[in-house]
């Protein structure tokens, strides 16, 4: 299967990461489909994008006709047929196994046969999410980091049946959308999770351990390791529940302890507790 030339995206899932991913794909001229599961939903993140696209014409880093421009290249939609044009899909919805291996089966009826299927799945198996297809080369995970439109990394995953054209094409993406790729195979966490993970983790177990506040813990990694935010502010950010998840699918795949989510975030995401999407974590926001 040789690789089709990316025109039209497809984004499954409009949430953070989602909506995200779409401003960077209309920004960089792709004509882009958006899928939600309510129109309101989608209209919700078309809002966000609209906003921090004027930001950036408020910052002058973009002008009011290219922000125009870039939103009219942005269609949203509730339904997935809607999608059959597009030469890559990114996926970005819920990270739960059987959620996307339903979406990859259903996409596959419905997308062109060379058409790029791709995962943001943090900690899910890329291999595993190909497996719901007939035509696994040409699925490949895109792993962008939070916020997407402001994070350089993406990790273009190699699953174990992805063609060497179904990455590099991800990986031209990846570049096109102005972001610095790597290139990494299937491995739980791939390579940023699998190191930060346990030791955000560790992180959290000081808390407890040696009775420090989140304030505290974070201004000990930002003024004596030199991180650019501390762990408490940046497990918020990411968002409490997804960082259990992302903690417990590692637990299961590695069995090293330290992968383990700490029983307080396990408490806090029960509480929905869930940090800076809930208005509640490990501080407080407004919103
Ligand atoms: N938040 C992060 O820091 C982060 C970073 C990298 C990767 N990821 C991954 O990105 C994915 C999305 O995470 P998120 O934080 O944006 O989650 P989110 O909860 O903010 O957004 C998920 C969105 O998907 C929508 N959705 C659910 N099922 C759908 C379907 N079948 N079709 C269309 N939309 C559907 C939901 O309505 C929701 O708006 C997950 O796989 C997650 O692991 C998250």
């Amino acid at each position: 299967m040789s690789a089709p030339e990316i025109r039209a995206v497809g984004v499954v899932g409009l949430g953070a990461m989602g909506a995200g991913i779409a401003q960077l794909a209309i920004e960089a001229g792709y004509d882009v489909v958006g899928r939600e599961v309510t129109a309101d939903l989608g209209e919700r993140a078309r809002e966000r994008i609209a906003h921090f696209l004027q930001r950036k014409v408020d910052k002058e880093q973009m002008t009011a006709g290219d922000r125009e421009a870039a939103l009219a290249r942005l269609e949203l939609t509730t339904e997935l047929s809607a999608l059959a044009g597009s030469d890559l899909v990114v996926e970005a919805i819920v990270e739960e196994l059987d959620a996307k291996l339903v979406l990859f089966a259903e996409l596959e009826g419905i997308v062109r046969p060379d058409a790029i299927l791709a995962t943001n799945t943090s900690a899910l198996s890329v291999t595993e999410i190909a497996s719901a297809v007939a035509t696994p080369e040409r699925v490949v995970g895109m792993h962008f980091f939070n916020p997407a439109p402001l994070m350089p990394l993406v990790e273009i995953v190699k699953a174990e049946l992805s063609s060497d054209d179904a990455v590099d094409t991800a990986y031209a993406v990846g570049e096109r959308l102005g972001k610095q790729p790597v290139r990494c195979h299937d491995t739980p966490g791939f390579v940023v999770n699998r190191v930060l993970i346990p030791l955000l983790n560790d992180c959290l177990r000081v808390l407890d351990e040696a009775r420090v506040s989140p304030e505290d813990l974070d201004r000990a990694m930002t003024a004596g390791a030199g991180w650019p935010m501390g762990p408490c502010t940046l497990v918020d950010l990411v968002g409490i529940d997804v960082h259990v998840h992302a903690s417990e699918a590692l637990y299961e795949k590695l069995r090293e302890p330290r992968m383990a989510p700490p029983p307080r975030i396990v408490a806090m995401r029960n509480a929905g507790l869930l940090g800076r999407k809930s208005g509640r974590g490990f501080y407080t926001y407004e919103s």
